[in-house]
């Protein structure tokens, strides 16, 4: 399994609106972080869809290193 790249070593606070679908990119190639491009072709990795049922503000890892994808979980702090 490929490793991602490291988009950048903080969170995306996002609001992100009830009933939207969202795309976040899981390569780390997308130059529209934290959300897909379409970069990943061939890469390996897919984008993870993301819906809320509320409206609300999330933190979305923009690292690629967290266990709970696609939300931040810390592991920023460690690279
Ligand atoms: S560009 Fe990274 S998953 Fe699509």
């Amino acid at each position: 399994m490929p490793k991602p790249i490291i988009a950048q070593k903080s969170p995306c606070a996002l609001e992100v609106e009830a009933g939207q679908i969202y795309f976040w990119c899981a390569c780390g190639k997308s130059k529209r972080q934290p959300y897909c491009d379409g970069s990943h072709t061939a890469s390996g990795f897919n984008p993870l869809r993301v819906a809320e049922a509320k409206t609300k503000t999330v933190y979305l890892c923009a690292c690629k290193q967290t266990s709970t994808p696609p939300y931040c979980d810390g592991s920023h702090t460690k690279l």
